[in-house]
C-alpha cells in the first residue's frame, strides 16, 4: 500500500499481485487521516487485521480529541487543562453533550434539570438488598445501572431525540446517587439522599460521608478537588470502555444497558481498574528502598507484574491528566494536613527512577491518570474498592456523549467486525462410539 504521509494524497492505493485498488483517504480537522476500508471485502475478499485497534479508528467523533505525542487532551476543542482549573464538572457536561460551553442562562438551567434528576426510584434501595454486603461496589453499580432501563422505560426510545436527552440527563444525575448508594451498602450504613441546595460534588460527598446522627459539612476545597478529579475522567477518544458502549449502543440496546456495558469494561485493571490497582501496588512495594526490586518485575517478560498506573495506548508522552491529578494529590493532602503520605513518596520515587530507567524510556512509559488518583482519592475517605465506582461515575458523560454522538449518526449501523479464522475446516460428525 503507497500513501503519501501528509494529506495531499487523496487515496492509497494497495496492490496485491497484478490488481490494485484505490482506497480513499479521509481527512479530520487535526491528526491523523484515516484510510476508508469499507469497501475493501467487497474489492479484495480481504479483510484488515487489528486486533487491539492499535492502528484502527472505528467511527468519526467531534467530541474529544488526545494527541498521545504531544500529551494534548481536549473536549470539544478546549485543552483539559483550562476546562479543570476553571469550569466546574456540570459545565464539563454540558460541552459534551451539547458541543459548547453554556452561557449563564443555559448553565443554570443545565444544573436545575440535573440536579432535579438525582434521586433514584425508592424500589432501588430494595435492588441493593439482595446483596452481600462485601460485594465489590462495581458489581453493585454494573447491575443497578442496567436495572434503570427497568424503572425508566419513559426514556428508553433511542429514535426519540427528546427521550435520548432525558436518558443522558438522568444518567448523569443519578450515578452520583448510585454510587453513594453502592459504598453505604458496602459499610452497612443507611442510604443518603440527595440535596438539592448542593452542586454536585458537594452532594456527592455528602451522600458518601454524611450520617444521619450529626450535619455533615462540605469542605469546598475537597469538593472542588472531586470535582476536577470528575472533570479529568470524564471523556478520552475512543477507549475500551466507550468503545463498549457504542459497540452495545449500534444494536439498538436502551442507554441505561449501555453504559452498564461500559462499566463492567471499565472494571478491569488494565483500564479504570488501574487505580485500584496502583495503590494496591504502592502498598506492595511498601517502601522506598524496594522499588528497584518492583522496577525489575515491571522488566521481566516472565513476570506477569505491570507497574499499574504507568503506561498508555495513546499517550507516549506525560498523560496531561496526570499532572493536574499530582497537583490535586498534593492540595488535598495540603488541605486535610496529610504532611508525608508513605505511599507518596513511594510513587514520587518509583515515577523518579522509572522516568530515567532505559526500559521505560525506550517504550515511552509515562505515569497515566491512575498513578496519582488513587492516592488522592483514599486521602478523601474512599476506600480502594471505591476507586473505579468514581472513575465510572465521572465517564458516564462521556460514554452517554458518545453514545449519543453514534446513535444520531445517519451512517450509523450494528458494529460487526469479522475474524481471521484459523480453526478446523469442514469435518464431518463421527457418533460417540466411533470415537477413540
Ligand atoms: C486507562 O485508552 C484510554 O484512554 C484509557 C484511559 C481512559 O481515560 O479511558 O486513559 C484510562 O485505562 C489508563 C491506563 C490504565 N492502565 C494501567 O495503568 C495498567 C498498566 N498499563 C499497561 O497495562 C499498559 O500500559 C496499557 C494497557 C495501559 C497499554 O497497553 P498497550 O498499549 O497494549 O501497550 P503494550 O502492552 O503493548 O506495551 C508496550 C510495551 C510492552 O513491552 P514490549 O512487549 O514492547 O517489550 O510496554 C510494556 C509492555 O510489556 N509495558 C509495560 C507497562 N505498560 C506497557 N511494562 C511495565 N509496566 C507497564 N505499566
Amino acid at each position: 500500500m503507497d500513501a503519501s504521509n501528509g494529506t495531499s494524497a487523496k487515496s492509497a492505493t494497495l496492490t496485491i499481485g497484478d490488481e490494485s485498488w484505490e482506497l480513499p483517504i479521509l481527512n479530520g480537522t487535526i491528526g491523523p487521516d484515516v484510510i476508508d476500508i469499507g469497501k475493501l471485502y467487497a474489492q479484495t475478499g480481504k479483510f484488515t487485521y487489528d486486533p487491539g485497534f492499535t492502528s484502527t479508528a472505528a467511527c468519526e467523533s467531534q467530541i474529544t480529541y488526545i494527541d498521545g505525542d504531544e500529551g494534548i487532551l481536549l473536549y470539544r476543542g478546549y485543552p483539559i487543562e483550562q476546562l479543570a482549573e476553571t469550569g466546574d464538572f456540570l459545565e464539563t457536561c454540558y460541552l459534551l453533550l451539547y458541543g459548547e460551553l453554556p452561557t449563564a442562562a443555559q448553565k443554570a438551567d443545565f444544573d436545575y434539570r440535573v440536579t432535579r434528576h438525582t434521586m433514584v426510584h425508592e424500589q432501588m434501595s430494595r435492588f441493593f438488598h439482595g446483596f452481600r454486603r462485601d460485594a465489590h461496589p462495581m458489581s453493585v453499580l454494573v447491575a443497578s445501572v442496567g436495572a434503570l432501563s427497568a424503572f425508566y422505560h419513559d426514556s428508553t426510545d433511542i429514535s426519540d431525540p427528546q427521550q435520548r436527552m432525558i436518558a443522558s440527563i438522568r444518567m448523569i444525575a443519578k450515578i452520583p446517587t448510585l454510587a453513594a448508594m453502592a459504598y453505604k451498602y458496602s459499610i452497612g450504613q443507611p442510604f443518603v439522599y440527595p440535596k438539592n441546595d448542593l452542586d454536585y460534588a458537594s452532594n456527592f460527598l455528602r451522600m458518601c460521608f454524611s450520617v444521619p446522627c450529626e450535619e455533615y459539612k462540605v469542605n469546598p476545597i475537597l469538593s472542588r478537588a472531586i470535582d476536577r478529579i470528575f472533570i479529568l475522567h470524564a471523556d478520552h477518544e475512543q477507549n475500551a470502555s466507550t468503545s463498549t458502549v457504542r459497540l452495545a449502543g449500534s444494536s439498538g440496546a436502551n442507554p441505561f444497558a449501555c453504559i452498564a456495558a461500559g462499566i463492567a469494561c471499565l472494571w478491569g485493571p488494565a483500564h479504570g481498574g488501574a487505580n485500584e490497582a496502583a495503590l494496591k501496588m504502592l502498598g506492595e512495594i511498601g517502601s522506598v528502598d524496594r522499588i528497584p526490586e518492583f522496577i525489575k518485575r515491571a522488566k521481566d517478560k516472565n513476570d506477569p507484574f505491570r507497574l499499574m498506573g504507568f503506561g498508555h495506548r495513546v499517550y507516549k508522552n506525560y498523560d496531561p491528566r496526570a499532572k493536574i491529578m499530582q497537583r490535586t494529590c498534593h492540595e488535598v493532602l495540603g488541605e486535610l494536613g496529610i504532611q508525608d503520605d508513605p505511599l507518596l513518596d513511594i510513587a514520587v520515587e518509583l515515577e523518579r527512577i522509572a522516568l530515567q530507567d532505559e526500559y521505560f524510556v525506550e517504550r515511552k512509559l509515562y505515569p497515566n491518570i491512575d498513578f496519582y488518583s488513587g492516592i488522592t482519592l483514599r486521602a478523601l475517605g474512599f476506600p480502594t474498592s471505591m476507586f473505579t465506582v468514581l472513575f465510572a461515575l465521572a465517564r458516564t458523560v462521556g460514554w452517554i456523549g458518545q453514545w449519543k454522538e453514534m446513535i444520531e449518526d445517519p451512517g450509523q449501523r450494528i458494529g460487526r467486525p469479522r475474524q481471521l479464522y484459523t480453526g478446523d475446516v469442514a469435518r464431518d460428525y463421527v457418533p460417540i462410539a466411533r470415537r477413540k
